[in-house]
């Protein structure tokens, strides 16, 4: 079996591949990390079959979709799970064959009801349902601690004690334990009994996840994060320094157009020297008005350099072929103890 743990944060992702047949699977992928999945599967010659995410997760954005798309894979979720991009829903005591290794798939819902574990020879994945030394919470949307305690002491601690657990999450840097090792030594664990299993798992008093909102959004719809709605743009153009604006901006001959495209309020308040303002909200349709030729070179700036990333990609979709935006805000830019000015 190759195996491959990829943490990310917290986070903790598979790739498991059959030596044999060089059929892979994917497991948990987080969205930052997918050009590091392709790179070690095509490092180890590996070809993915199946995306699988264990839970709709809360805490980070799931790479399932992007990934599967990308490479021709087929997602697979438990057919609870509410995302409409699920290639293939699946559910409890059903098997994925994945070469020639045998993937058997566990509903264990209590940390979400469509969390999922998933047995591999000696291993388990145990999702978010096992943690090492820990269980996963159960007061996000779907938790339910008496679902978990079923899922854990009906289910999965009753398998081979020996098998090898590697969790979604881990947040000491630890890789993987035993069930043995789990149902010895971890706290959550020490009491058979429900009720007080179920109070221990209510007196938890966990933070909100950060990003919950935007993770169950992304994850339930397959919709973009504002961090890859960003990343895709920052993709399709060049940035320029803020030294090479000041000192393109500043030459005799300049012919570059410093276009801040934050509000009007913003832009009076202190802008580069000679900026003009078109605020982003209003960009596609005022071009044709304030930026007559396309083949000008145009610097879009911003307060931090997000807005001026997504209008810098915007002006390119839209023909100016020479827009770029300024690597850095306006905020950096009067760190940096640079000129601005204000009025109109
Ligand atoms: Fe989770």
């Amino acid at each position: 079996m190759i195996f491959h743990q990829i943490r990310c944060g917290n986070c903790l992702s598979y790739l498991i591949g059959c030596e044999e047949t060089r059929t892979a699977i994917v497991v948990d992928p987080e969205s930052s990390q997918i050009d590091r999945y392709l790179s070690l599967v095509s490092r180890d010659g590996l070809l993915i079959h199946f995306v699988f995410d264990t839970h709709t997760h809360a805490d980070h954005f799931s790479g399932s979709k992007q990934l599967a798309t990308h490479i021709g894979a087929r997602v697979v979720m438990h057919r609870a799970a509410a995302a409409p991009f699920i290639d293939m829903p699946v559910d409890d005591g059903e098997t994925l064959i994945v070469g020639k290794l045998r993937a058997r798939v566990m509903h264990t819902p209590g940390h979400t009801s469509d969390s999922t574990c998933m047995v591999f020879g000696d291993r388990i994945l145990t999702g978010d349902t096992l943690l090492i030394g820990g269980t996963g919470r159960t007061d996000l949307p779907s938790g339910d601690p008496y679902q978990l305690y079923d899922s854990l002491f009906h289910g999965i601690l009753l398998l081979e004690p020996a098998l090898e657990v590697f969790p979604a999450h881990d947040y000491k840097g630890r890789t993987n334990s035993t069930l043995r090792d789990e149902i010895e030594n971890n706290p959550r664990l020490q009491s058979r009994d429900r009720n007080t299993f179920v109070e221990q798992m209510r007196a938890l008093e966990l933070g909100m996840p950060a990003h919950l909102t935007e993770a169950l959004r992304v994850n339930r719809s397959g919709g973009k994060s504002v961090a890859s709605l960003i990343a895709d743009a920052s993709g399709k153009i060049a940035f320029m320094a803020m030294e090479d604006v000041l000192r393109l901006g500043d030459a005799h001959d300049s012919n570059i157009i410093v276009l801040d495209v934050r509000e009007h309020e913003a832009y009076r308040a202190g802008h580069i020297p000679r900026a003009i303002n078109i605020p982003r909200g209003q960009l596609e349709l005022r071009v044709n008005d304030l930026l007559p030729d396309p083949t000008r070179r145009i610097v879009a700036c911003c307060e931090y350099g997000k807005i001026s990333t997504l209008a810098a990609a915007t002006l390119k979709d839209m023909g100016f072929g020479r827009a770029v935006a300024l690597d850095g805000g306006i905020q950096a830019w009067k760190r940096a103890g640079y000129p601005l000015v204000g009025g109109p």
